[in-house]
């Protein structure tokens, strides 16, 4: 008995002796995101956890990994964890932390952009409103008020992520983090402002230490050792910053938002394979579809003129979690010939042949004998027969053929066959509740009125704990005036309707006068 007792703790202290020396570490080279010592081709999509509910959470992820995601991407959402000045909600569709230990059980990894402001069509660009009112608050500046507020959020998220071991060195699933979100072309625009303002969010981040590397987007001066990334509906002529980092696409745009009023945006999903495959061809590593499920903008959470609560984005999931196909299975199978090629890919560099006028073979082959082959057909308009390596190949018009053996046409981003969608939509009995609301219409008399001449500045009085601001003004006309001599009726004309405008006479609501109001909203 005793003998098994020893042996048996001796083996798990071995154990343990193990484990502690293979602990994750990521880093980076010039080809890719390094995890545990080995490159990686990564494919990402974003799944903002606030636009959709949790319990559609784990089926999200888990279609997203069978959709051949390794990575799920998301933003996180400042205003909606501290609406108020030091009190938080991580509650509900704010449960962060629930919903990176989801993607972890899933076996994925996760990377954190925290932003803070993180634009998304998402109101205030996440920014809590109150922030603005902090005395002497310029944002995305270098200015000390927003310094304190950016890195007090940052560093919470940060050491909330460490005490539940979610980052990959502690055994958690994230594998990076983004800090600030497209902040170049603003810099670009403002000058030299701006660069020290960047630098020193880079140092702040950094400094946080995290063990995993950090990104910012569209950030031509990312300073070392952040990565610059590109974001687009087409990315293979990116170059980072540096020769010794990646080449990353934070956001494929796989369509774009939806406005009030305006067209549902949508792109094909040949063009999406092509623009990916194009990416990885030239030497691209790790890609992240904007977004593989939007979602939808619950309650006043949208932001940007007329933008819809739908956040569909033509995604590979829907709006309601579904399949979109055939995008989601045409690039499901992308995925597959990718990771079919990752030994070739992460052990060499493209070199690139000319096939004819318009088609080019990028080979990746190593020493060791791994070879993967993406032959592409630029043409527009015409199927070419190329080629390769004594083997002919046909390749329709704007295409690419993944060959990952360098003789294998396992995939071709034009010939799609996955299957299209046959989804119907049948009403179900007596299962959806709808809740309606009557807002009282203001009167002069009520206790929270304000009077002024002109008009608010709309925010500073609401606090965005609404979308509307109530003005009532009378006008007294007596019998006598001169116009009404002429028999003219008289003209109330207001210069700005924003989003509506309700105009009440004597009491009766009254029609506005429609012309106007659409070259005035
Ligand atoms: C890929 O990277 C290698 C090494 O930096 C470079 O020589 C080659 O031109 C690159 N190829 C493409 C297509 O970008
Ligand atoms: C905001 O409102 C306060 C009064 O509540 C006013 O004193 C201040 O001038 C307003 N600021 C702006 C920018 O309108």
């Amino acid at each position: 008995m005793m003998s098994i007792n020893v042996s048996l703790l001796l083996f798990v202290v071995l154990f343990s002796l193990v484990s502690s020396s293979v602990r994750g570490s990521v880093t980076y080279d010039d080809r890719a995101i390094v995890i545990n010592g080995k490159r990686r081709i990564l494919i990402s999509g974003s799944i903002h956890y606030p636009r959709s509910t949790p319990e559609m959470w784990p089926d999200l992820i888990q279609k997203a990994k069978d959709g051949g995601l390794d990575v799920i991407e998301t933003y996180v959402f400042w205003n909606g964890h501290e609406p108020s000045p030091g009190k938080f909600n991580f509650e509900g569709r704010y449960d962060v932390v629930k919903f990176i230990k989801l993607v972890q059980q899933a076996g994925l990894y996760l990377n954190l952009r925290i932003g803070p402001y993180i634009c998304a069509e998402w109101n205030f660009g996440g920014f809590p409103v109150w922030l603005k009112y902090v005395p002497g608050m310029e944002f995305r500046a270098d200015n000390q008020p927003f310094k304190v507020a950016m890195q007090g959020f940052v560093e919470k998220i940060v050491n909330m992520m460490k005490s539940e071991n979610l980052f990959e060195p502690q055994g958690g699933p994230i594998i990076m983090a983004q800090i600030e979100n497209e902040y170049g072309p603003v810099e670009w625009e403002i000058g030299a402002p701006g660069k020290p303002y960047a630098k020193w969010v880079a140092e702040m981040a950094v400094g946080l230490d995290t063990g995993v590397p950090w990104i910012m987007c569209k950030q031509e001066d990312a300073p070392d050792p952040v990565i610059d990334t590109c974001n687009g509906f087409y990315c293979e002529n990116f170059k980072p910053n540096k020769p010794y980092k990646p080449k990353m696409w934070t956001e494929v745009w796989t369509a774009w938002y939806t406005k009030f009023g305006g067209p549902v945006s949508r792109r094909p999903a040949e063009d999406m394979a092509f623009a990916v495959a194009r990416f990885i061809q030239n030497n691209g590593s790790f890609f992240n579809y904007y977004m593989y499920h939007g979602g939808t903008n619950f309650g006043r959470t949208t932001a940007g003129r007329f933008i819809a609560t739908s956040y569909d984005y033509d995604a590979p999931l829907d709006e309601y979690g579904l399949l979109n196909e055939p995008k989601y299975g045409h690039l499901r199978d992308l995925h597959n010939a990718i990771k079919l090629s990752e030994p070739a890919l992460v052990s060499s560099y493209a070199k690139v042949t000319w096939l004819g006028k318009n088609q080019e073979a990028h080979v990746y082959s190593s020493k060791s004998g791994v070879c993967a082959a993406f032959l592409s057909n630029y043409d527009p308009a015409f199927s070419v027969k190329v080629t390769f390596q004594n083997m002919q190949y046909d390749l329709p018009p704007w295409s690419i053929s993944i060959l990952p053996d360098c003789r294998t046409a396992v995939y071709n981003t034009a010939r799609i066959s996955s299957q299209c969608s046959q989804m119907k939509m049948t009403p179900i009995g007596g299962g959806l509740s709808w809740e309606s609301y009557t807002e009282e219409t203001p009167s002069a008399d009520d206790s929270d009125t304000l009077s002024t001449s002109g008009l608010w500045e709309q925010i500073n009085v609401t606090r965005d704990s609404s979308d509307y601001l109530w003005y009532m003004t009378d006008v007294s006309i007596a019998s006598d005036e001169g116009f009404l001599k002429n028999e003219k009726e008289p003209l109330l004309t207001v210069m700005s309707a924003g989003h509506a405008l309700h105009v009440f006479i004597n009491g009766q609501l009254s029609e506005p006068f429609m012309e106007d109001w659409k070259t005035q909203s």
